[in-house]
Protein backbone atom coordinates (compact mmCIF):
# COMPACT_ATOMS: atom_id res chain seq x y z
CA UNK A 1 0.00 0.00 0.00
CA UNK A 2 1.25 3.38 -0.88
CA UNK A 3 1.29 6.41 1.80
CA UNK A 4 -0.57 8.60 -0.43
CA UNK A 5 -2.82 7.07 -3.01
CA UNK A 6 -5.00 9.64 -5.34
CA UNK A 7 -7.71 8.24 -7.53
CA UNK A 8 -9.02 9.59 -10.52
CA UNK A 9 -8.69 13.33 -8.66
CA UNK A 10 -10.46 15.89 -10.97
CA UNK A 11 -10.63 19.63 -10.01
CA UNK A 12 -12.04 22.34 -12.66
CA UNK A 13 -12.11 26.28 -12.94
CA UNK A 14 -14.72 27.11 -14.91
CA UNK A 15 -14.07 25.58 -18.05
CA UNK A 16 -10.04 24.67 -17.13
CA UNK A 17 -9.92 21.19 -15.96
CA UNK A 18 -6.81 21.87 -13.82
CA UNK A 19 -6.57 18.87 -12.48
CA UNK A 20 -8.07 15.99 -14.96
CA UNK A 21 -8.46 12.66 -13.75
CA UNK A 22 -5.21 11.80 -11.58
CA UNK A 23 -4.10 8.51 -10.29
CA UNK A 24 -1.14 8.32 -8.43
CA UNK A 25 0.37 6.62 -5.91
CA UNK A 26 3.02 8.06 -4.07
CA UNK A 27 5.23 5.55 -1.99
CA UNK A 28 6.78 5.84 1.86
CA UNK A 29 9.82 6.72 2.26
CA UNK A 30 10.76 7.83 -0.89
CA UNK A 31 11.65 11.66 -2.19
CA UNK A 32 8.80 12.03 -5.75
CA UNK A 33 9.34 14.61 -7.84
CA UNK A 34 6.64 16.38 -9.61
CA UNK A 35 7.14 18.25 -12.53
CA UNK A 36 5.68 19.83 -15.83
CA UNK A 37 5.56 22.78 -17.62
CA UNK A 38 3.59 25.83 -15.81
CA UNK A 39 -0.05 25.56 -15.68
CA UNK A 40 0.26 21.52 -15.66
CA UNK A 41 -1.82 21.84 -12.44
CA UNK A 42 0.55 20.21 -9.68
CA UNK A 43 0.19 22.97 -7.14
CA UNK A 44 -3.76 22.28 -7.54
CA UNK A 45 -2.66 19.02 -7.08
CA UNK A 46 -1.72 20.18 -3.63
CA UNK A 47 -4.17 21.94 -2.69
CA UNK A 48 -6.71 19.11 -3.61
CA UNK A 49 -4.08 16.67 -1.06
CA UNK A 50 -3.99 18.96 1.74
CA UNK A 51 -7.33 20.12 2.04
CA UNK A 52 -7.13 23.96 0.57
CA UNK A 53 -9.56 22.69 -2.64
CA UNK A 54 -12.15 20.22 -2.39
CA UNK A 55 -12.03 18.04 -5.63
CA UNK A 56 -14.52 17.29 -8.04
CA UNK A 57 -14.41 14.16 -8.35
CA UNK A 58 -12.30 11.48 -7.20
CA UNK A 59 -10.36 10.21 -3.97
CA UNK A 60 -7.77 10.76 -2.15
CA UNK A 61 -6.04 7.91 0.74
CA UNK A 62 -3.67 8.65 3.30
CA UNK A 63 -1.69 5.68 5.48
CA UNK A 64 -4.93 3.90 3.99
CA UNK A 65 -7.21 6.12 5.44
CA UNK A 66 -9.58 8.33 2.93
CA UNK A 67 -8.96 12.09 3.40
CA UNK A 68 -11.01 13.32 0.76
CA UNK A 69 -13.07 16.68 1.62
CA UNK A 70 -11.24 16.72 5.59
CA UNK A 71 -10.38 20.59 6.19
CA UNK A 72 -6.96 21.28 5.83
CA UNK A 73 -6.08 21.12 9.53
CA UNK A 74 -7.07 18.04 10.37
CA UNK A 75 -4.93 16.68 7.19
CA UNK A 76 -2.25 18.49 8.30
CA UNK A 77 -2.53 17.23 12.16
CA UNK A 78 -2.70 13.23 10.11
CA UNK A 79 0.94 14.29 9.48
CA UNK A 80 0.58 15.18 6.14
CA UNK A 81 2.19 18.56 5.32
CA UNK A 82 2.62 21.12 2.83
CA UNK A 83 4.38 23.96 2.19
CA UNK A 84 3.36 26.91 -0.46
CA UNK A 85 4.76 28.09 -3.65
CA UNK A 86 4.84 31.92 -2.05
CA UNK A 87 5.86 31.84 1.71
CA UNK A 88 3.19 33.24 3.76
CA UNK A 89 4.99 33.56 7.75
CA UNK A 90 3.93 36.07 10.09
CA UNK A 91 6.26 38.92 9.00
CA UNK A 92 5.91 40.58 12.48
CA UNK A 93 6.44 37.67 14.40
CA UNK A 94 10.05 36.22 15.25
CA UNK A 95 11.09 32.82 13.48
CA UNK A 96 10.52 30.81 16.37
CA UNK A 97 7.63 32.11 17.18
CA UNK A 98 6.10 31.47 13.85
CA UNK A 99 7.13 27.75 14.67
CA UNK A 100 5.82 28.02 18.33
CA UNK A 101 2.22 29.01 16.42
CA UNK A 102 2.26 25.44 14.94
CA UNK A 103 1.53 23.19 17.84
CA UNK A 104 -0.68 25.89 19.23
CA UNK A 105 -3.05 25.27 16.36
CA UNK A 106 -3.41 21.62 17.86
CA UNK A 107 -7.43 20.46 18.21
CA UNK A 108 -8.24 20.04 21.98
CA UNK A 109 -5.52 22.96 23.09
CA UNK A 110 -7.72 25.49 24.37
CA UNK A 111 -9.80 23.19 26.43
CA UNK A 112 -6.99 22.14 28.57
CA UNK A 113 -5.74 25.49 28.74
CA UNK A 114 -9.01 25.92 30.73
CA UNK A 115 -8.41 22.46 32.97
CA UNK A 116 -4.87 22.81 33.64
CA UNK A 117 -3.45 25.78 35.82
CA UNK A 118 -0.46 28.04 34.40
CA UNK A 119 2.28 25.63 35.61
CA UNK A 120 1.28 22.61 33.03
CA UNK A 121 0.54 25.72 30.54
CA UNK A 122 4.51 26.92 31.21
CA UNK A 123 5.89 23.35 30.71
CA UNK A 124 4.02 22.49 27.78
CA UNK A 125 5.21 26.17 26.35
CA UNK A 126 9.14 24.87 27.37
CA UNK A 127 8.45 22.10 25.56
CA UNK A 128 7.36 23.67 22.47
CA UNK A 129 9.98 26.24 22.36
CA UNK A 130 13.14 23.34 22.99
CA UNK A 131 10.91 21.63 20.01
CA UNK A 132 10.75 24.70 17.52
CA UNK A 133 14.77 25.26 18.76
CA UNK A 134 15.87 22.00 17.85
CA UNK A 135 13.74 22.06 14.40
CA UNK A 136 15.30 25.44 13.78
CA UNK A 137 19.09 24.11 14.47
CA UNK A 138 18.38 21.79 11.96
CA UNK A 139 17.15 23.88 9.32
CA UNK A 140 19.88 26.59 9.86
CA UNK A 141 17.83 28.98 11.04
CA UNK A 142 18.99 28.48 14.74
CA UNK A 143 21.12 31.91 14.72
CA UNK A 144 17.69 33.45 13.37
CA UNK A 145 15.31 32.93 15.84
CA UNK A 146 14.96 36.15 17.61
CA UNK A 147 14.81 37.94 14.21
CA UNK A 148 11.80 38.90 12.58
CA UNK A 149 10.29 36.64 9.97
CA UNK A 150 9.56 38.92 7.83
CA UNK A 151 13.50 40.26 7.87
CA UNK A 152 14.37 37.13 6.21
CA UNK A 153 15.99 36.18 2.47
CA UNK A 154 13.81 34.60 0.70
CA UNK A 155 15.85 31.33 0.78
CA UNK A 156 15.58 31.38 4.94
CA UNK A 157 11.58 31.92 3.68
CA UNK A 158 11.56 28.60 2.23
CA UNK A 159 13.67 26.99 4.97
CA UNK A 160 11.33 28.37 7.65
CA UNK A 161 8.32 27.03 5.80
CA UNK A 162 10.09 23.72 5.94
CA UNK A 163 10.77 24.38 9.72
CA UNK A 164 7.08 24.91 9.98
CA UNK A 165 5.71 21.61 8.68
CA UNK A 166 8.58 19.57 10.74
CA UNK A 167 7.12 21.07 14.02
CA UNK A 168 3.84 17.97 13.58
CA UNK A 169 6.91 15.88 12.66
CA UNK A 170 5.14 15.03 9.15
CA UNK A 171 5.18 11.80 7.29
CA UNK A 172 4.92 13.18 4.24
CA UNK A 173 5.71 16.45 3.36
CA UNK A 174 4.41 18.08 -0.20
CA UNK A 175 7.05 21.32 -0.66
CA UNK A 176 6.54 23.29 -3.66
CA UNK A 177 9.02 24.79 -5.50
CA UNK A 178 11.32 24.73 -2.65
CA UNK A 179 14.47 25.41 -4.66
CA UNK A 180 13.06 29.26 -6.40
CA UNK A 181 14.76 32.26 -5.33
CA UNK A 182 16.99 30.56 -2.69
CA UNK A 183 20.71 31.08 -3.81
CA UNK A 184 22.90 28.61 -4.43
CA UNK A 185 24.95 28.05 -1.21
CA UNK A 186 21.01 28.23 0.84
CA UNK A 187 20.08 26.14 -2.02
CA UNK A 188 22.18 23.09 -0.83
CA UNK A 189 21.59 22.96 2.75
CA UNK A 190 18.07 22.87 1.86
CA UNK A 191 19.02 20.00 -0.24
CA UNK A 192 21.01 18.54 2.30
CA UNK A 193 18.39 18.57 5.06
CA UNK A 194 15.51 17.16 2.47
CA UNK A 195 17.95 14.44 2.45
CA UNK A 196 18.76 14.09 5.87
CA UNK A 197 15.41 14.38 7.17
CA UNK A 198 14.40 11.27 4.74
CA UNK A 199 17.25 9.07 5.21
CA UNK A 200 17.27 9.64 9.26
CA UNK A 201 13.83 10.10 9.89
CA UNK A 202 12.35 8.51 7.16
CA UNK A 203 10.24 11.58 6.21
CA UNK A 204 8.74 10.95 2.75
CA UNK A 205 8.47 13.98 0.66
CA UNK A 206 6.44 14.71 -2.82
CA UNK A 207 8.58 18.15 -4.52
CA UNK A 208 7.19 20.43 -7.08
CA UNK A 209 10.27 21.76 -8.66
CA UNK A 210 11.33 23.25 -12.03
CA UNK A 211 14.89 22.78 -11.48
CA UNK A 212 15.91 20.27 -13.09
CA UNK A 213 19.39 19.23 -11.43
CA UNK A 214 17.57 19.58 -8.18
CA UNK A 215 15.27 17.09 -9.23
CA UNK A 216 17.04 14.64 -11.44
CA UNK A 217 19.71 14.18 -8.50
CA UNK A 218 17.45 13.44 -5.44
CA UNK A 219 13.96 12.39 -6.78
CA UNK A 220 13.37 9.10 -7.35
CA UNK A 221 10.73 8.68 -9.09
CA UNK A 222 10.34 11.07 -11.02
CA UNK A 223 6.19 12.09 -11.96
CA UNK A 224 5.38 14.04 -14.97
CA UNK A 225 2.40 16.20 -15.24
CA UNK A 226 1.00 18.08 -18.24
CA UNK A 227 -2.64 19.67 -18.56
CA UNK A 228 -3.74 18.53 -15.98
CA UNK A 229 -2.60 14.77 -16.02
CA UNK A 230 0.22 12.50 -14.88
CA UNK A 231 1.69 11.83 -18.46
CA UNK A 232 4.28 9.49 -17.08
CA UNK A 233 7.03 8.36 -14.04
CA UNK A 234 9.67 7.09 -13.89
CA UNK A 235 13.90 7.45 -12.75
CA UNK A 236 15.95 10.59 -13.91
CA UNK A 237 17.34 8.39 -17.27
CA UNK A 238 13.75 7.57 -18.29
CA UNK A 239 12.05 10.99 -17.91
CA UNK A 240 15.17 12.75 -19.28
CA UNK A 241 14.81 10.78 -22.53
CA UNK A 242 10.91 10.84 -22.50
CA UNK A 243 9.75 12.59 -26.20
CA UNK A 244 6.87 14.44 -24.13
CA UNK A 245 8.91 16.00 -21.31
CA UNK A 246 11.92 16.87 -23.92
CA UNK A 247 8.97 18.59 -26.34
CA UNK A 248 7.88 20.38 -23.21
CA UNK A 249 10.99 21.62 -21.56
CA UNK A 250 12.69 22.52 -25.16
CA UNK A 251 15.25 19.89 -24.74
CA UNK A 252 16.77 21.72 -21.81
CA UNK A 253 16.62 18.69 -19.09
CA UNK A 254 20.05 18.83 -18.07
CA UNK A 255 21.92 15.47 -19.94
CA UNK A 256 19.25 14.58 -22.29
CA UNK A 257 20.46 13.83 -25.69
CA UNK A 258 19.54 17.14 -27.87
CA UNK A 259 16.09 16.41 -29.88
CA UNK A 260 16.70 15.42 -33.38
CA UNK A 261 15.56 18.32 -35.33
CA UNK A 262 17.45 20.58 -32.50
CA UNK A 263 20.64 19.16 -33.26
CA UNK A 264 20.36 19.11 -37.01
CA UNK A 265 19.77 22.87 -36.67
N1 LIG B 1 -7.93 29.40 -8.01
C1 LIG B 1 -7.89 29.31 -9.34
N2 LIG B 1 -8.85 29.88 -10.12
C2 LIG B 1 -8.82 29.78 -11.46
N3 LIG B 1 -7.85 29.13 -12.14
C3 LIG B 1 -6.87 28.57 -11.43
C4 LIG B 1 -6.83 28.62 -10.00
N4 LIG B 1 -5.73 27.95 -9.57
C5 LIG B 1 -5.12 27.51 -10.67
N5 LIG B 1 -5.79 27.86 -11.78
C6 LIG B 1 -5.42 27.51 -13.16
O1 LIG B 1 -5.26 26.11 -13.20
C7 LIG B 1 -4.14 25.76 -14.02
C8 LIG B 1 -3.14 24.96 -13.20
O2 LIG B 1 -2.52 25.84 -12.27
P1 LIG B 1 -1.45 25.36 -11.21
O3 LIG B 1 -1.15 26.52 -10.35
O4 LIG B 1 -1.93 24.13 -10.56
O5 LIG B 1 -0.22 25.01 -12.15
P2 LIG B 1 1.28 24.61 -11.78
O6 LIG B 1 1.56 23.35 -12.46
O7 LIG B 1 1.48 24.69 -10.32
O8 LIG B 1 2.10 25.78 -12.51
P3 LIG B 1 3.45 26.56 -12.06
O9 LIG B 1 4.59 25.64 -12.44
O10 LIG B 1 3.44 27.80 -12.90
O11 LIG B 1 3.37 26.85 -10.60
C9 LIG B 1 -3.59 27.07 -14.56
O12 LIG B 1 -4.13 27.28 -15.84
C10 LIG B 1 -4.08 28.09 -13.58
O13 LIG B 1 -4.23 29.35 -14.18
MG1 LIG C 1 2.62 25.84 -9.07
Amino acid sequence: MALLELRQLRRSFGSLAAVDGVTLDVEASRITGLIGPNGAGKTTLFNLVAGALAPDAGEIFFAGQRITGEPPERIFHRGLARTFQVPRPFAQMTVLENLMLVPAAQAGERFWRNWLGGTRIAAEERRAREQAMAVLELCALAGKAAELAGQLSGGQHKLLELARVLMIEPRLILLDEPAAGVNPALLETLVERIVRLNRERGISFLVIEHNMDLVMSVCAPIVVMMGGRVVTQGDAASIRSDRRVLDAYLGEVPGAPAPAQEAAA
